[in-house]
């Protein structure tokens, strides 16, 4: 999984390797912030897993979206200040999650 941010702000996933000179990639979990108010947590519930991220959701200071991640499929649930950043999801050997804040970028779990 490639995440790339282009000069203009947008965020991209990639699906097809064509980068250009003005993208340049997000590396997950590279930012000087705490990690454990920013990876994406799960809490297994049979079959069903909550992911969710243990942030402030402040209006200038939030959570915008967190993406599961089962390798060959991707669930995106998007957020604003105010909202909960969680969302319940299928359980999947392997499946890993993203969270991206607004100040401190991207962030990843390990697999579970
Ligand atoms: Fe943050």
């Amino acid at each position: 999984m490639r995440i790339i941010k282009c000069d203009n702000g947008n965020i991209v996933m990639v699906l097809k390797e064509v980068l250009d000179t003005s993208s340049k990639e997000i590396k997950a979990n590279n930012v000087d912030a705490s990690f454990e108010k920013h990876v994406p947590q799960f809490e297994m519930n049979d079959n069903l897993v909550r992911v969710f991220v243990n942030h402030v959701m402040e209006d200038d200071h939030y959570i915008e979206w967190i993406m599961v991640d089962y390798g060959t499929e991707q669930i995106i649930k998007h957020f604003v200040p105010g909202d909960e950043p969680s969302m319940m999801v299928e359980y999947r050997k392997g499946m890993k999650a993203y969270g991206y804040c607004n100040k401190h970028s991207l962030w990843v779990s390990e697999e579970i």
